[in-house]
């Protein structure tokens, strides 16, 4: 008989009799003439609760069931006369399918996120942890929902590419050469020899082949893994994550604004609905402002300022920084943060960042000083989505990367879509680990990967 997922037996709207169940034991209680068993198998947050009597043949190994061991239970669904939950399974059948010994690092007891994050490959079977992957998947899913809703295409950009997107040089590069015996001449590295003829790297945006694909398709967006070699050990980044981007033609920046803010809204709103049993374990013990904070950001409409006021508003704030701020300098996370969390109380889009601080695909403004970025910024995480409008003139695009020291023959591909029928286009990046940091209230990004990448550590 096919095993029936606990999520459907704990939202059950009737008895029944004689299903199957298989999982894990997270305890075991015994009385004198029965046994409770909490049982969990990953497809929801509550545990199943199931009686065994001691007339069972198999009572004595039910016995020496432990935490952590695996079973399959063939049942009764009855009404539960016991508090705390509605449904509970009374056994007929018992067959432990493997037993964990003592040395099981889950018992129970709280553990803290550190120790957990060394036994990543064991703390998706934690409430917490598991509740976290389990909105991972559904936002995912969301995510697809949305765009296709709106009638976007979803495009599979490489992952190893030959150009440097955001032109920070903050790459993990793909090589097959054997690095104990390169192919050196007058002191450097012959990259002809290498697999591609040329120098490969992982990529750290989907942004430029997304441009191609939304100058053909329309709207078209990307959600993929992403990579950054840069030696930032925070909270907020990871040398792999997921990003989403969406890219448009015939949008400027203040479409791309709309978008961005509707589909932050749209996703917070969406979790709120379709993953509350989930989302209790963070409103309830990792953040008691959590519900509040959601609320807020599906609830009120964005606050949208030009980088030339954030900066006054922040020189005036009588905050001592411990960055400093003025026009030319890039915002920080403690600036980023007064402004959603202090001054403004919900998000906020910046945009028009000065020029000389952004990459050279952002569309330059009449005032020759700025571009047509934006961030989005959001309570307890700063920034959340970098995007821009593209720059679409020729000549415009081949002065920045002029300036900026880009070779123009490694991007002859991008440019050919400024020679034929060039059009304003806008896109954005979304973090997706960011996102899920600002909808759970998890505060290390390690904590929304199932197996983490930052520097010195690649373990699992
Ligand atoms: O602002 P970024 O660098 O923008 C781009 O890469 C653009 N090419 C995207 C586009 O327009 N299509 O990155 C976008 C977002 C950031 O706002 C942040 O949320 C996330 O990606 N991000 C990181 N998340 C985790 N770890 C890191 N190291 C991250 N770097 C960026
Ligand atoms: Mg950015």
């Amino acid at each position: 008989m096919k095993r029936i997922k606990i999520d459907r037996l704990i939202h059950a709207e009737r008895a029944a009799t004689n299903v199957v169940v298989k999982g894990w034991v997270r305890t075991r209680r015994d009385s004198s003439r029965f046994s409770f068993l909490e049982i969990n198998d990953g497809s929801c947050l509550t545990n199943l609760q199931v009686i065994v009597e001691d007339d069972l043949d198999t009572y004595d190994q039910v016995r020496r069931i432990t935490t952590g061991s695996a079973v399959s239970l063939r049942g009764d669904l009855v009404a539960s006369p016991g508090k705390g939950q509605q449904w509970e399974l009374r056994a007929h059948e018992v067959t432990v399918i493997s037993v964990a010994p003592e040395s099981y690092p889950l018992q129970k007891k709280r553990h803290t996120d550190e120790f957990l994050r060394t036994i990543a490959h064991l703390r998706p079977r934690t409430n917490k942890y598991g509740a976290a992957f389990r909105i991972r998947s559904e936002i995912s899913y969301a995510i697809h929902q949305f765009f296709r809703d709106r009638g976007f295409r979803y495009i599979h950009t490489p992952i190893i590419t030959g150009s440097d997107c955001e032109g920070a040089g903050e790459m993990f590069r793909v090589t097959a050469m054997d690095l104990n015996r390169l192919p050196v001449e007058q002191g450097r590295v012959d990259m002809t020899q290498d697999f591609f003829g040329k120098e490969a790297n992982l990529t750290v945006s989907g942004q430029l082949s997304a441009e191609m694909f939304a100058l053909s398709l329309g709207d078209v967006y990307t959600f993929g893994p992403t990579f950054r070699a840069e030696n930032s050990n925070t909270r907020r980044h990871a040398a792999e994550f997921w990003m989403v981007e969406p890219e448009m033609a015939f949008c400027d920046l203040s479409g791309n604004m709309d978008l961005g803010e509707e589909m932050i809204r749209h996703l917070v709103t969406f979790a709120l609905s379709e993953c509350s049993e989930d989302l209790s374990v963070f409103t309830r013990f990792v953040d008691k402002s959590l519900a509040r904070r959601l609320e807020t950001i599906a609830d009120a409409e964005f606050v949208r300022l030009p980088y030339r006021e954030a900066v006054d508003i922040l020189q005036r704030s009588g905050k001592s920084f411990e960055y400093e701020v003025s026009f030319g300098k890039d915002l920080q996370t403690e600036h980023e943060r007064f402004l959603t969390e202090d001054h403004f109380g919900r998000p906020v889009i910046v945009y028009d960042y000065p020029l000389s601080i952004k990459p050279f695909y952002m569309r330059v403004n009449d005032d020759g000083e700025t571009v047509a970025a934006m961030d989005v910024l959001v309570p307890s995480i700063g920034e959340i989505i970098g995007g821009s409008q593209r720059e679409e003139r020729l000549e415009v695009l081949e002065g920045r990367m002029t300036d900026m020291g880009l070779s123009k023959e490694d991007y002859w591909w991008y440019l050919d879509a400024r020679r034929y029928g060039t059009v304003e286009h806008s896109g954005f990046g979304l973090g997706f680990e960011r996102l899920l940091m600002l909808i759970t209230g998890i505060g290390n990004i390690r904590d929304v990967i199932p197996f983490p990448r930052t520097p010195n550590n690649v373990e699992f």
